[in-house]
This record gives C-alpha cells, structure tokens and sequence, in this order.
C-alpha cells in the first residue's frame, strides 16, 4: 500500500516535471515583481545586460510594469510624478521651477474642477499638444482629437537644467560650441496619448474599466495658437505609452497601447505584432487581470533598438494612435537619431526634404545629410524650447 502511493507519488512528479521546469518563467511572482522590475529602471547596467541578452521584449514590460505601479488602486503612478515638459519648456525661455516644485494647474482649472467634484489631490495632467510628429492630428470616435503628452523623469530633468537646454539660448550655445548633447543612462522619457472624455459621462461610462483614466485639462487656443485664458477640464483616458531611456547610447524604444483603441479613435495598427511579443502580452496581461489591474487591457505593440535587421532591412515600430498616419515608415531610433539642431538652419526636418517632398527616414541614420547640425542625443521634444530675451 505504502509503496504503492510512493510510486504514485512518483508518476505524479513525473508527469509534472515538464511544468515544473518552465514554471519560474511564467510564474506571476516573476512577471508582476515590483522590485525587479523598479531596479531594471534605476539600473541601467541590469537593464544593458538583458537587452544585449536578448531580453528587449520582457525589459519593455518590465519597465511598463513599475512606471505604472502602483498597479492597482488610484494612487498616482510612477510616471505621473515625473516632470511635464510643458513645465519645463517654459514661453519665455525662463529656467524651470526645481524637481518637485512643479507649479499647481491654474486656478480656473482647480475651481472647475472642484465643481465637477473630481479629487483635487490627484495629480492633473496638462495634455499640451494634438498634433503628432507629422503636424497632423488624430480624430477620436467623439469628434474631438486625440492629445499628448511628454514627462521625464529626474535624470533628464537634472540634464536639461544642467545644460540649459530648456531654452534656445542654451541649445545654440551648445551648437556653437560643437557640443552634441548627451543625456545620463538613467535618462527616461515617455509620450502618452488620451482620448479626451472631459465631462461627457457617455464617454465616460464607455471607457470606464477599460482604460487608466486621471483628471486632464489643456489650454484653448485661438486661430494663431495663442492661448485664450480658458481651459478645458475633466478626465482623460490613456491609449498609449512610449517609453525609451539610456542603457544604450541609441536609446531603448517601447510602445504600449489599449487593446481597445481601434473602436474608440480613427487609426487601427497597421504593423504586425511579433508572434514573440504576443506571448508575452499573454503572460503579462494574464498576470495583471489576475490582480485586477486596469493594466491587463494595455499590449506592447513592439520594442526597437536598432536600425535596421540582420539582413540589413529598415525596422519598424510604430503606435496606432502616435504614429497614425505612417506607421508603415515609422523607426522610432531612425527619426529620433536625426534630432539635432543647426544655428544656420535651425532643427533637422525629420519629415519634409527641401524641394518639399516628404521623407520618413528608416534605416540607418541619414548622417550625410545631418553635416552641421549638432546631435541633440534622440530627443525631438527639445524643439519645444522657446528664446529667452
Ligand atoms: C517621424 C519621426 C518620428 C518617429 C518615427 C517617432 N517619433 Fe517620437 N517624437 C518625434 C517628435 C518630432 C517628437 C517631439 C514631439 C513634441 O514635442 O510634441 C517626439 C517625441 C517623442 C518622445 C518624447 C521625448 C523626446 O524624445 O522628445 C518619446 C518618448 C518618443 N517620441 C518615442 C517614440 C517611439 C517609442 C517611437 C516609435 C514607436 C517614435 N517616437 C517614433 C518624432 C518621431
């Protein structure tokens, strides 16, 4: 009897072992693991050894995973307490308020946002822009465009005031003095785009429990992009994040999205998701359903590092609701490597060729054409600066 429920024992494990064997890779301690995931963010070195390992698909999520942790609950997240470029480019070139003393949203925004009844202790995100890369503007399904958003964190920060490259001033001192910029390792930026829901409880309704809402608001304009005084204020839902930061000087490129963006806006992926990536959203989003993250409804569409493939073919990467209209011709490392600035010629136009033909460069970098601008290290979002007189 004894021996015989040993031997069943036995076969039990038997039949068990190739489980027990793949279990430590796909086990949720593993996959959701704040603290591994935080010391691949401050790491750069950790984060260097798993890409070069092959590891550039799980490093995006893992970085995804701690930027948006807390991964339950409405604590504010890693990322929302970075730095909104929008407080760092300032109108009049002014240097930026210190890390920390970010300046609280005008007062308007505050007093209607008290009357909507939204929680003042959140953190209010200033969704500056709707235009993408390519000048044009995203629709939602709401007849309202779709917004953006850029945030660093300390690193880049402490780098941009070091150098006062906040404004043009300190970015033409940097070009006259044949000095291409060169952000930390730890350096981490991200550009997040919304769908606007504001106070429409319709929308709201629609995209509750699908999508990471927070409090939003953004300034109104006039015809010449002058800023009226008036804001709109209210909730904005998440539909996508890029992430890229240091541990290899061409940077390290990942983009995130809602899986439920094609029935909410006007552009649907146009590239192909790696059979690789898609078992790892799997995994991934498996592990933050079963935790009841909101997170679970977010897929990474890809990660890029570098130019081009072992056959010499241009990569592509692209986010639906970033990328829109040219997903097909997108390199994020591609475009980014020709951010650079010139004193005679101003910014390296990464979009339009002189004779006005347009270009979406792929590939290798075009460095022939990049004679006598100066490297601004990958980062487009420095053409925000303005003249400080
Ligand atoms: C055709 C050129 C182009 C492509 C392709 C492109 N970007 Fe950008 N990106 C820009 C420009 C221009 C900005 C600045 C936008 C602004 O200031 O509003 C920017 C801003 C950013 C930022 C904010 C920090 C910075 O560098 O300014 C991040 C992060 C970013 N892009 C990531 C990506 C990722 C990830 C991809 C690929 C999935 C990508 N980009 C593809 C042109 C491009």
């Amino acid at each position: 009897m004894r021996i015989r429920r040993l031997f069943l024992v036995l076969l039990g494990f038997a039949a068990l072992a190739p489980f027990i064997l793949t279990v430590p890779s796909i086990r949720a301690a593993d996959t959701i693991n704040t603290q591994q995931a935080k010391t691949l963010v401050s790491d750069a070195g950790a984060a260097k050894s798993m890409l070069t390992a092959g590891g550039a698909d799980e490093l995006g999520w893992q970085w995804f995973i701690w930027l948006n942790t807390p991964l339950t609950g409405v604590d504010p997240k890693v990322w929302e307490g970075w730095r909104q470029s929008s407080s760092v480019y300032l109108p009049n070139g002014a240097p930026p308020s210190p890390w920390g003393q970010e300046p609280a949203p005008p007062q308007a925004v505050i007093a209607a946002a008290r009357q909507q009844g939204l929680n003042t202790n959140l953190p209010f995100h200033n969704l500056d822009s709707d235009v993408q890369s390519d000048g044009l503007a995203l629709r939602d399904n709401y007849h309202q465009n779709v917004r953006y958003q850029i945030l660093m964190n300390q690193d880049t920060f402490n780098y941009i005031v070091q150098t006062k490259v906040y404004n043009m001033n300190g970015q033409q001192a940097m070009a006259q003095a044949n000095t291409p910029l060169n952000f930390p390792a730890t350096a981490f930026e991200i550009k997040t785009s919304w769908i606007w829901i504001g106070t429409n409880k319709d929308i709201l309704n629609k995209l509750q429990g699908k999508y990471y809402i927070v409090n939003a608001y953004y300034a109104l304009v006039d015809a010449s992009g002058v800023p009226t005084g008036v804001y709109q204020v209210g909730r904005a839902a998440l539909s996508g994040m890029h992430i890229i930061a240091k541990p290899v000087p061409q940077w390290f490129w990942v983009t995130f999205q809602n899986v439920y963006d094609a029935q909410n806006t006007q552009s649907t992926n146009q590239l192909p998701i790696s059979p690789d990536v898609q078992q790892l959203n799997r995994k991934y989003r498996g592990a933050l359903q079963g935790m009841g993250s909101i997170f679970a409804n977010y897929q990474m569409m890809g990660t890029q590092w570098q130019f081009v493939d072992s056959a010499g073919k241009p990569l592509l990467l692209a986010n639906s609701q970033i990328e829109s209209a040219f997903q097909g011709s997108s390199s994020c490392v591609t475009c980014h490597s020709t951010a650079s600035y010139s004193v005679q010629n101003g910014y390296f136009n990464q979009v339009k060729e002189q004779d006005g033909g347009i270009t979406y460069y792929t590939g290798e970098p075009p460095t022939d054409k990049m004679k006598g601008y100066n490297p601004q290290d990958f980062v487009w979002s420095l053409k925000r600066a303005q003249w400080q007189r």
